[in-house]
């Protein structure tokens, strides 16, 4: 087993494997890490599905791809999370095709935006990166089962430790919209998700959550100057290792390279099979208690009792039900 830390790099995790003959479907890939992973992915053989909203900035992202991989094998999904149509009409069209997906990466995400509501009526947080990802996985499932060694990454973060999900009040009906409170109960819906796959699915597929560090993308486009010093301060003070952070601006960014390095390697790795629907970061299965910059969670995430919960309000919330127990 190699061994990998906070710098490790997409290519670096690749290193020497050939991911020819696998298809891989990677939600978010118009920007930031998701471009990053089908860039990676792509320079190591696969196939890879890019799916995102913006017809215009996925195709620009796979041409920035193809100028680096010229031989990239991409195909193209447009379909918008925060819009359940959009997801059933998406899904039926993938399986239409019946071609198996082997990695289904939900990388998709928003992260503290006011409050806004989906198409459906869900506080957008957790409706975009919890319940458009649930919604999409279901419907996937059939092409994911017929996968070779099939995988479902969720990309999680260090934002999980905001807070857990409110399985009472998952829209703020009725309690006050916060909006790293929301990103962290979105977040925890990621690992829960994971969990409750592992635990539905069994040895038949694995499944892992991911918090890729802090990288400089368009995820903080929400950000108010008070809401980014909030997370400017929150960073600074769990980090423990500024001497061997990057230092920007006080922050330990990750480059691209390495903030996608975590989701590359729990999509292709096979060093994890003993540790299936575990939290990941900087290339390491979690630690409980750990410094969540790092590869640390806090031990809610790990609750059977609220991920199940969890699986049962998101069908009600899709009003889909989906058969495996
Ligand atoms: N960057 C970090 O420091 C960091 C830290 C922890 C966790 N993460 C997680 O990493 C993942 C990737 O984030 P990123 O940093 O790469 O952010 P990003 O550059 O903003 O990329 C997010 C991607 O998600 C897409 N997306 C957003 N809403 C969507 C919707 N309703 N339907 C379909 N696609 C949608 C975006 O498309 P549009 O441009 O069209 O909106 C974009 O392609 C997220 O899940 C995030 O929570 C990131």
């Amino acid at each position: 087993m190699k061994i990998y830390g906070a710098e490790t790099t997409t290519d670096e995790v690749l290193e020497g494997v050939n991911l020819q003959g696998r298809h891989f479907m990677v939600t978010g890939a118009s920007s930031g890490l998701g471009e990053e992973t089908v860039r990676a992915l792509s320079s190591a053989g696969a196939t890879v599905t890019m799916v995102a909203r913006n017809s215009d900035k996925l195709d620009a992202a796979a041409d920035r791809i193809r100028t680096s991989v010229p031989n990239a094998d991409l195909q193209i999904g447009l379909v918008d999370l925060a819009d359940l149509s959009s997801i059933r009409t998406y899904a039926e069209n993938v399986l239409q095709d019946q071609a198996p997906i082997d990695v289904l990466i939900n990388n998709a995400g928003i992260m503290a935006c006011p409050f806004m509501t989906t198409k459906d009526g869900f506080e957008m947080q957790f409706g975009t990166n919890h319940l458009g990802h649930f919604l999409l996985t279901n419907l996937l499932m059939p092409a994911i089962r017929s996968g070779q060694s099939p995988r479902i990454i969720n990309l999680s973060s260090a934002g999980h430790t905001h807070a857990d999900v409110n399985l009472d009040d998952p829209n703020f009906e009725t309690s006050e919209y916060n909006a790293w409170e929301s990103y962290g109960r979105s977040k925890s819906a990621n690992i829960h998700f994971t969990r409750e796959l592992v635990r539905r699915y069994g040895n038949e597929l694995q499944s892992f959550a991911v918090h890729p560090g802090v990288i400089l993308t368009e995820l903080g486009r929400h950000l108010t100057p008070e809401l980014m010093q909030e997370m400017v301060e929150r960073v600074k003070a769990r980090s423990t290792s500024s001497a061997e952070a990057k230092e920007t601006g006080g922050l330990p960014f990750k480059s691209m390279e390495a903030g996608a390095a975590t989701q590359v390697w729990a999509a292709t790795t096979d060093d994890l099979k003993e540790s299936n629907g575990a939290y990941l970061g900087d290339c390491k299965v979690g630690v409980e208690g750990g410094n969540p910059s790092e590869n640390g969670y806090l031990p809610y995430i790990y609750n059977e009792d609220t991920a199940k919960a969890l699986w049962s309000l998101s069908e009600q919330m899709v009003q889909q039900q989906f058969p495996a127990n």
